[in-house]
């Protein structure tokens, strides 16, 4: 009969087969045993037309990930080490293994069906990758630098904002409507509304990739997200270029501002934001507003052929969200701003998807602006509604 040591051979071995080898994970370790990682993951993964092992090692809060050829992997050695516990999947089983506190191994294999996952992290084109120290940091992904369930949704969020940022601030920088970047002239960033920062430090960490300086505050009404966030920055080592201030959007100080985002900041503080974004000349204006209230709660039903449509509850609701974003950018286009409307991901991601996506171009010469406001005015005046950010804007 096989013993406990026959069958963690035999799970070691399946880890050097990339036939078999669906994913195996070491950790724990054993009495007086120092083994060098807090837990490696180990899984195949297709580069180019060859299978390697990627080896994800956690240690403290740092998470490396790298690739190696199956024939330089020895788990003989790395097992001796002395972790305590073993986990292997094959294509055909499941195997678990841990060291008693007596030092006896209990070992269990079980029939399994498990399918190999082989596609690389790059090869899912992710632009913020989900072994990033912050990701794991801010508890979007697990030690194991996978993208928690919950977070799958606000991940892709965040990385469709870098996605359509990168581009607007690369062509700016061309046509030198930004300032050239520097360490002591990095661009400004500012993001209302942060929550829990993941767009805030996502924005840095990704343009720095770039090579583009930056430095990124981040604005919440909340006092326990600023210290929350100030912690994790302090501990990322970011202290010096990512801040967090406890404020209202419209209370917050006027400073010199290339971008300002906001992602999902609640009804009205989108049109905080965007004023601000106007009354300190921001460059380039990225936001995907929130729930809508301001203007459903001035909305009458009287309003000639469109009652059919605003005395349904539902049709109202999303009529005053289409007629909120109309306006908003529509006041965007009296400032000088290019402005559309665009879905940065897929209704499946967020109901919240559209974003009002804005770029400084010039300030309109008199007679334009006067049209451009005449064209806010009609649509404010045929719904008898004054929206937030006109009043905000004195329009
Ligand atoms: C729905 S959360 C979104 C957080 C983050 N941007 C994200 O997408 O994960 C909205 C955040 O905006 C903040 N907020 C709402 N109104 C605000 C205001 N007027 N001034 C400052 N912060 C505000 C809330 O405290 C909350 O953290």
């Amino acid at each position: 009969m096989a013993t406990g040591a026959d069958r963690i051979a035999l799970a070691l071995g399946i880890t050097t087969d990339p036939k078999r080898l669906v994913r195996a994970i070491f950790s724990g370790r054993r009495r007086n045993m120092s083994p060098e990682f807090e837990k490696i993951h180990l899984r195949p993964v297709q580069i180019g037309r060859e299978v390697k092992l990627q080896l994800v090692t956690t240690s403290k809060d740092k998470i490396r990930t790298t690739n190696i050829d199956f024939a330089d992997f020895d788990p003989e050695k790395l097992w001796h080490s002395g972790y305590a516990n073993l986990l292997v999947d094959s294509t055909t089983e499941s195997i678990t293994a841990r060291f008693t506190k007596k030092g006896e191994p209990l070992v269990s294999v079980k029939r399994a069906e498990n399918v190999q996952d082989l596609a690389h992290d790059k090869t899912r084109n992710h632009l913020i990758r989900p072994e990033s120290e912050f990701a794991f940091r801010l508890g979007l992904t697990d030690k194991t630098g996978r993208i928690k369930p919950s977070m799958n949704k606000k991940f892709i969020q965040i990385e469709e904002f870098v996605r359509i940022l990168l581009p607007l601030v690369k062509t700016m920088l061309e046509k030198q409507d930004l300032d050239e970047p520097s360490s002591s002239r990095p661009l400004t960033i500012v993001d209302h509304g942060c929550g829990n920062a993941y767009l805030t430090f996502a924005v840095h960490l990704f343009l720095l990739e770039q090579n583009i300086s930056n430095k990124v505050i981040g604005i919440d009404r909340r006092e326990d997200s600023r210290q929350r966030n100030r912690d994790a920055a302090q501990s990322l080592g970011l202290g010096a270029s990512v801040d967090f201030i406890a404020d209202e959007i419209s209370n917050f100080n006027d400073i010199p501002t290339d971008i300002v985002l906001a992602l999902h900041a609640c009804d009205t503080a989108t049109d905080d934001a965007l004023a601000w974004a106007v009354h300190n000349s921001a460059k380039i204006v990225l936001v995907a507003p929130c729930c809508h209230q301001d203007l459903q709660r001035q909305m009458s039903n009287d309003v000639g052929p469109w009652s059919l449509v605003v005395t349904n509850p539902i049709l109202k609701q999303r009529l005053g969200d289409i007629l909120t974003d109309s306006f908003r950018a529509q006041l965007m286009r009296v400032f000088g701003y290019r402005t559309d409307v665009i879905e940065f991901v897929g209704d499946e991601h967020t109901p919240r998807n559209a974003m009002i996506r804005a770029t400084f171009g010039e300030k309109l010469e008199d007679s334009n602006r006067q049209d451009e406001i005449s064209k806010f005015r009609n649509l404010a005046d045929f719904w008898h509604v004054q929206p937030r950010l006109g009043q905000i804007l004195e329009l």
